[in-house]
């Protein structure tokens, strides 16, 4: 385990192991009357040394008037969980607020230095008291003293520990952060340059696919068709070129070729005519559709590529419920500049592995000839043009839900502003 991950316990090992082979602990740690009298001098005389603590520090550490009694309540609390340790040394709640507190408390917003040097002059003050109380004893104030020095010095390397700690945890986390963000960047730069890829490549063969469909006809209206196999074959030929016409007008749709021209669209007519078109399809498939409508408005967007969008969502719920089951299409605003778009099925679910990887272009599960693997690509790359998200949820065996989220102020902002959606 790194060093700077070890829990609590092993922080205190630690580093009394260090003081004792250092030699920084000439008082035992476990309790006695001297440690007793430490403690109820700190405890009698807390209130008085915050007070002229907070005077001290205040201008130099620039704190506000109205945030004085809140750190002093928080030192003198302090003062008092370090006094127990003192007097009880198994009683470590100091250490275990301060453990917590370097990472996610006031301890953390600010520099190691400023918090010690704090530390120091309650030190100080402490120091002073007692020089003052003890003027007549000398023996017992140099063993005060020097108990006070002991506790301090094991109190200093703690909290060195954990602000070393808490830095290096956020550092590995904005590190994380930086990770993560870079693969989104990689996937998105793969995704541009197979969208281009697959663009040139439709192109080149959507002309030839269209003369072969046309000879196709031609010969289909020549060959004499009272052969059945002949026409068959023809037939056959005709749906496969048509499906290879499909394929390229996702690929180019996936390509930002498609159409991109802006319109007011009516969210809730459009996924209500999308399930209209589907209504046959859907029902072939024993799908049942539940529907909730929320005040979406108008988005301003391209119809087409949103239907797209729509048709894509659909059909993946409807094959990822071969038995039949459940659609559940429901749109929402959650505020002014925001919609929401929600399908969920009843499906067989995307497995854990499957689902960084389900909106890559080509990526598919279903048998070949069954899926091309662009759906989902498509909706990503649609949805990305007007800065929308899509996030999936899905559990293996009981369903999966696809949420859009899409950036649509309402319609009479978004005419006005139709630069801000493209
Ligand atoms: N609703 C869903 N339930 C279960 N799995 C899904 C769902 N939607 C997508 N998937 C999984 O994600 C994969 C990719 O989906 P995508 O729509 O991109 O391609 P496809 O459906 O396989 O092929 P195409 O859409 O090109 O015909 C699917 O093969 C499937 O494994
Ligand atoms: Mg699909």
């Amino acid at each position: 385990m790194p060093l700077f991950e070890q829990p609590l316990a092993a922080h205190l090992r630690r580093i009394a192991n260090y003081m004792r082979g250092c030699g920084l602990v000439p008082w035992p740690r476990r309790r006695s009357p001297l440690r007793t009298e430490l403690a109820a001098f700190i405890r009698s005389h807390a209130a008085e040394v915050v007070s002229e603590w907070m005077a001290r520090i205040a201008p130099v550490f620039d704190i506000q008037a109205s945030l004085m009694p809140e750190i002093s309540q928080n030192m003198y609390d302090a003062l008092v969980r370090w006094a127990k340790h003192i007097e009880d040394p198994s009683n470590t709640e100091t250490y275990a607020y301060l453990h917590q507190h370097a990472r996610h408390g006031f301890i953390s917003h600010s520099p190691a230095s400023r918090f010690l040097s704090g530390q120091m002059k309650i030190r100080l003050l402490l120091l002073e008291r007692l020089q003052t109380a003890y003027a007549a004893d000398r023996r017992r104030l140099a063993e005060l003293a020097s108990l006070l020095d002991q506790e301090f010095s094991e109190r200093i390397l703690h909290i060195t520990d954990f602000f070393v700690e808490a830095h290096e945890e956020a550092l590995r986390n904005e590190q994380e952060s930086h990770k993560r963000l870079e693969s989104q960047l990689i996937q998105s730069e793969k995704m541009a340059a197979i969208g281009q890829l697959a663009a040139g490549i439709a192109h080149e063969i959507r002309n030839p696919l269209g003369i072969i469909l046309n000879a196709v006809y031609d010969l289909g209206q020549i060959v004499d068709t009272d052969k059945p196999e002949i026409g068959e074959d023809l037939q056959i030929a005709q749906e496969e070129i048509a499906r290879a016409q499909e394929i390229i007008t996702n690929l180019l749709e996936f390509s930002r070729d498609g159409g991109t021209e802006l319109e007011a669209v009516d969210l809730n007519d459009l996924l209500r005519k999308t399930l209209q078109l589907m209504q046959k399809y859907l029902a072939n498939h024993h799908v049942t559709v539940e529907t909730a409508w929320g005040e979406v408005g108008t988005c301003f967007a391209n119809q087409n590529a949103l239907r797209q969008v729509f048709l894509n969502l659909i059909t993946n719920a409807v094959q990822a419920m071969p038995q039949g089951g459940q659609l559940r299409v429901r749109t929402q605003r959650h505020d002014p500049t925001q919609v929401r778009i929600e399908f969920g099925d009843t499906g067989v679910g995307i497995a854990q592995e499957h689902l960084t990887d389900i909106f890559n272009p080509f990526f598919t599960t279903k048998e070949p000839g069954q899926g091309t693997g662009l759906g989902l690509s498509v909706v990503h790359s649609v949805l990305k043009r007007y800065q929308g998200t899509i996030t999936v949820r899905s559990e293996p065996e009981r369903g999966t839900t696809f949420l859009i989220d899409l950036p649509c102020p309402c319609h009479q902002d978004a005419a006005l502003s139709p630069a801000d959606v493209t």
